[in-house]
């Protein structure tokens, strides 16, 4: 019996007929709430999914048969990883997009200290001489959050740009990367840095690490990147530090609620730039992710080992449940 694939995000033809080959597919991509969607997930042995989707122990208990779940991300925090170890459900996720996320950070950082909005606005203008003076990245700081895979490859970028980097991280202290300075404690990070950037994953100990506190650490002429995940930041607390000039900018890829609220005064800051979550964003690195995702999910439904698999795979008894 060919396993039951519920595909929750669109997909190419040549995606689908990949992933015909080895299941029946169900296409479902609009709200989990969807009794379409309920009846696939009732019947599915995989799942493909995306950030929108959170798998938690509701979602799973929907899904009796579920035995493999494999996500178009590298991101796993809408998935309750120890409800699917309990469920032995294989997870999957697609670390693929290390370089691209790592080039947006350099091209935020940039933009903040170029003025780059501004400069475009002004540019379009008549008023040239309205010059926005920026500020170099030579000799300046970068505190670096998160020092894995992407935070590595900032460091790389930012040492070509000439700047000092500075990593905190709380999992993983000695990163053996001689040009980077690690600090133990992030307040002391932060004090000295020109400019920071979040590069964790979003879990327990992250979920509003830059809070009030942290700000209050930063100098007033620091900026914040954020390609992570919006909720590592309390978005109130930085709301009041840009409004009270505590922070001198902020460039942020993700936030809190996405897409934001119309009324969010962050989008209105003049020392603010919003991107609406492109960090992966590019042909080659989506196209990677997909590859990876529809591989990730053949290769768990088989039972095979599973190189992105965050979870233990069900072993192969597990893996073909009888009717
Ligand atoms: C990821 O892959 O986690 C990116 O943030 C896109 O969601």
């Amino acid at each position: 019996m060919q396993p039951r694939v519920l595909v929750t995000i669109p997909l190419p033809a040549s995606a689908l007929s990949l992933l015909e080959k080895h299941g029946t597919v169900t296409s479902v991509t609009g709200s989990p709430d969807d009794p379409r969607f309920g009846a696939a997930l009732a019947e599915a042995d995989g799942i493909l999914i995306s950030p929108r989707i959170r798998v938690d122990r509701d979602f799973l208990g929907r899904a009796p048969r579920l035995r493999a779940v494999s996500t178009y991300s590298v991101g796993l925090d809408h998935i309750d990883l120890a409800a699917a170890r309990e469920r032995a459900v294989a997870v999957a996720h697609t670390p693929v997009l290390t370089d691209t996320v790592a080039d947006l950070t350099i091209a935020l950082i940039l933009a903040l200290a170029r003025r780059m909005p501004e400069a475009i606005r002004i540019g379009a203008s008549p008023n040239w001489q309205a010059t926005p003076m920026g500020i170099d990245l030579k000799g300046k700081t970068l505190l670096i959050v998160g020092f894995g895979r992407i935070g590595q490859e900032v460091a790389r970028r930012a040492l070509a740009c000439k700047m000092k980097i500075a990593y905190f991280d709380q999992r993983a202290p000695d990163v053996p990367f001689e040009a980077a300075v690690r600090v133990p404690e992030l307040s002391k990070g932060l004090a000295e840095a020109d400019f920071v950037s979040l590069n964790v994953d979003l879990n327990a100990s992250t979920r509003h690490l830059i809070g009030r506190e942290a700000l209050a650490c930063m100098k007033p002429t620091a900026f914040l990147v954020n390609t992570s995940r919006g909720a590592v930041v309390d978005q109130k607390a930085l709301t009041e530090a840009l409004r009270e000039g505590r922070i001198a900018g902020a460039a942020l890829d993700v936030l809190e609620q996405e897409p934001p609220d119309a009324s969010d005064p962050l989008l209105r800051m003049s020392n603010v730039i919003v991107v609406p979550h492109i960090g992966s964003a590019t042909v080659e690195t989506r196209q990677a992710m997909l590859d990876c995702a529809l591989d990730n999910l053949i290769t768990c439904l088989k039972g095979e080992p599973c190189r992105f698999a965050v979870t233990p795979q069900p072993t192969p008894a597990r893996s073909a449940p009888k009717e």
